[in-house]
C-alpha cells in the first residue's frame, strides 16, 4: 500500500481565458478561448500527488452547484479518497484565470465553499488525519482551519507540510513550530519573511529568516530558477529542467504534491526535491490546472534536453 498524503484544502472550478497578455485596469480585451477546468491548490496537490504514486485522502468543502460535483468527481477519477470532501450549501469555489501568450496568468479566486472548511469540520474527520503519513496544507481556506490542521497534524507525529499560498503577509508566528516543510515560491516567502526576494542570494536571507521563525526547513520555489532548499545548517540550490512552456498554472501545486508523494515514499530530500520540479516541468508543457499534471510513468521518462 503507498504512503498516505492528505490534503486539506480548496477546490475550485478554474474559468479560464487565454488572450494575448493579461488586460490592464479598465481595459476590456479580446480572448482566443474559454475553458472550465477542475483546479484549486488543495485539489490540484491531491491530484499531483495521486498520479504521482501516494493513496491520497482529500478534506475539503464544495457547494451544491454543478461544479461542486464535478469537483469531487475529477478527484474520484484519480482514485483519491473523498470521504472527507463535504457538500455545504452555497457556490463552489472558482477561480478566474487569464493566460497570455507568454505563459504566465493572472489569477482572481472566490473562496465559496471553501469559506465553509471549520476547525470543527476537521475534527469531525479526524480519523482521515490519523490515516496520514504526510499532511499538506494551503492558504485557499479560512486560517484558523490552517492552523488547526498544521498544529493536529503535528500533535499526531505527521510530517506537516505548508505551502503558503496565496500569501499577503506574515503568517501567525505560532504555527511555524508545527511545520516540516515550508513551501513557498518568491512572492510568497517575500510576504512571509519581509525579505524582498528576487535572486538566490535574497532567498537564502528569506529562508533563514523563516527557520529562525521556527519552520523545520524550507524550499523556496523559483520558477524557471529551480529550488533553494535550507535546513538550517546550508543550502542547496537544485536547477528546474528546462522546457518550453505552455501554461505555468498549477506548476506550484504539481512540485508541492510531486514532493510529497516521494517524500512518502520513502525518497531523501534531494530526491523528493527532483522529482518534484521535474513534475512541475511537465506540467508547464500542458495547458490547465489538473490537465497539465503528469503521472509517475510521465516523470519516470522524462528526458532531459
Ligand atoms: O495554483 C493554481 C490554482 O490556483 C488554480 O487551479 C486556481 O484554482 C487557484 O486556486
Amino acid at each position: 500500500m503507498p504512503a498516505k498524503v492528505v490534503v486539506i484544502g480548496s477546490l475550485n472550478m478554474d474559468l479560464v481565458t487565454r488572450a494575448s497578455r493579461l488586460p490592464r485596469a479598465g481595459e476590456t480585451l479580446i480572448g482566443q478561448t474559454f475553458s472550465t477546468v477542475p483546479g484549486g491548490k488543495g485539489a490540484n496537490q491531491a491530484v499531483a500527488s495521486a498520479r504521482l504514486g501516494a493513496s491520497v485522502a482529500m478534506v475539503g468543502c464544495i457547494g451544491t452547484d454543478a461544479y461542486g460535483s464535478q469537483l469531487r468527481d475529477a478527484l474520484l477519477v484519480e482514485g483519491i479518497d473523498c470521504q472527507a470532501v463535504s457538500t455545504v450549501g452555497g457556490s463552489s469555489g472558482v477561480a478566474l484565470i487569464v493566460v497570455d501568450d507568454s505563459s504566465q496568468n493572472a489569477i482572481v479566486i472566490v473562496a465559496g465553499s471553501n469559506g465553509e472548511l471549520t476547525p470543527a469540520s476537521l475534527r469531525t474527520c479526524d480519523a482521515v488525519l490519523q490515516a496520514a503519513d504526510v499532511i499538506i496544507c494551503q492558504l485557499e481556506v479560512p486560517m484558523e482551519t490552517v492552523g488547526y490542521a498544521l498544529k493536529r497534524g503535528r500533535e499526531l507525529g505527521k510530517t506537516v507540510i505548508l505551502n503558503p499560498a496565496p500569501a499577503s503577509g506574515p503568517l501567525p508566528a505560532d504555527w511555524y513550530a508545527s511545520i516540516d516543510y515550508l513551501i513557498p515560491n518568491e512572492s510568497e516567502a517575500s510576504a512571509l519573511s519581509g525579505v524582498a526576494v528576487d535572486s538566490l542570494d535574497s532567498a537564502k536571507v528569506a529562508a533563514t529568516a523563516l527557520i529562525q521563525a521556527g519552520a523545520g526547513k524550507v524550499i523556496i520555489t523559483l520558477g524557471a530558477q529551480g529550488a533553494l532548499f535550507a535546513d538550517g545548517k546550508s543550502f542547496e540550490h537544485l536547477v528546474a529542467p528546462k522546457v518550453k512552456a505552455v501554461d505555468t498554472t498549477a506548476a506550484g501545486d504539481t512540485f508541492v504534491g510531486g514532493f510529497a508523494a516521494a517524500l512518502a515514499a520513502g525518497q531523501s530530500e534531494a530526491e523528493a526535491i527532483r522529482f518534484g520540479q521535474v513534475a512541475a516541468a511537465l506540467s508547464v508543457t500542458r495547458a490547465g490546472a489538473q490537465p497539465s499534471i503528469p503521472t509517475l510513468h510521465d516523470v519516470q521518462g522524462f528526458v532531459p534536453a
